[in-house]
């Protein structure tokens, strides 16, 4: 049975997003993870996942394995037993640690694949609660908007525990998407700003505030279709993250890039410190924005366009 799920990117309001504020993301199709599971004809639930060197059988693994962890509490939770023999085979086109979703992704496609194939359907409400109880497992204390967009595969705007609401976007719009190279584990930089914040909240709360504001905006903005305000935006999002210490001398670089060579806003997106920057373009230009980002350093661009 097969099962896959995109890639994602924040557009805007990371880390606001885990105090309560609004925050929007859009699935990025042109990468994803895919998980096909076939009967075993040897003992044991076998993974195959190339892309992370791993073959092995289930119980070798650390009972912490993310991918051992997804697949035990599948087991526990829907009561299969005993163990059935199967083939798990797990790749992903997502790259690892830059705030594309990538471990969200392999999540859904593997707790998607695992209910078809064991004839237990899960519709995407179920999917996505499953995948938030494994993202607490690893992220500490995330928002949830990581397994929500990659489970439904469309631009949300999330407020966490209260609202997630699918979003018209007025016009197609072309995103310049750049990784720095620099892996960045979210874990890390959301509980430095936790840190922060618990030393003294009142200035991130007001913060956090402003952030949910801009993402308020921003949607406003991609319904109306208005692009030239929505970089004005992206560019203060990103000003309030640097603030929020999450940016990084090579985020801040591709950001100037990005807006030296014609992009209406730019913004780092995710995590921060390392991973991903994003960068709103009119579609003619979005090569040469690429190009130049690749000049700047990136290591890898993509161009999506969110419709
Ligand atoms: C990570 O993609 C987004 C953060 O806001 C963390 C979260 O929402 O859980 C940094």
């Amino acid at each position: 049975m097969k099962s896959s799920a995109p890639g994602k990117i924040i557009l805007f309001g990371e880390h606001a997003v885990v105090y309560g504020r609004p925050a929007l993301a859009v699935p990025v199709t042109q990468v994803q993870a895919d998980v096909d599971i076939s009967d075993s004809s040897r003992a044991g639930i076998w993974i195959d996942a190339p892309a992370i060197r791993l073959h092995a059988e289930l119980n070798t693994l650390p009972s912490d394995h993310p991918i051992a962890a997804v697949i035990h509490n599948f087991l526990f939770l829907l009561r299969v037993a005993p163990f059935p023999n199967l083939e798990i085979k797990i790749s992903s086109t997502i790259p690892v640690a830059s705030g594309l979703g990538s471990g969200a992704a392999v999540t859904v496609a593997l707790t998607r694949a695992l209910a078809a194939h064991l004839g237990r359907p899960m519709n995407d409400e179920e999917v996505n609660a499953f995948a938030y109880e494994i993202e607490k497992l690893y992220h500490g204390t995330p928002s949830g908007i990581d397994n929500t967009v990659v489970t439904y595969a469309r631009p949300v705007y999330f407020i966490k525990g209260q609202l997630m609401e699918t979003f018209k976007v007025g016009q197609p719009f072309t995103i310049v998407i750049a990784d720095t190279g620099i892996p960045a584990p979210t874990k890390e930089s959301v509980s430095d700003v936790r840190r922060l914040w618990m030393n003294h909240r009142a200035p991130w709360e007001s913060v956090f505030d402003k952030i949910g504001e801009i993402s308020f905006t921003a949607r406003r903005a991609i319904e109306a279709g208005k692009y030239e305000l929505l970089g004005e935006l992206m560019n203060e999002n990103h000003t309030l993250l640097q603030k929020l210490t999450i940016s990084s001398p090579e985020l801040d670089y591709l950001v100037e890039a990005a807006r030296s060579a014609g992009a209406l806003g730019a913004k780092l997106s995710g995590g921060g410190r390392g991973g991903n920057m994003i960068a709103l373009v009119e579609p003619e230009l979005a090569e040469v924005v690429a190009d130049s980002l690749e000049e700047a350093g990136a290591k890898n661009t993509l161009i999506a366009q969110v419709s």
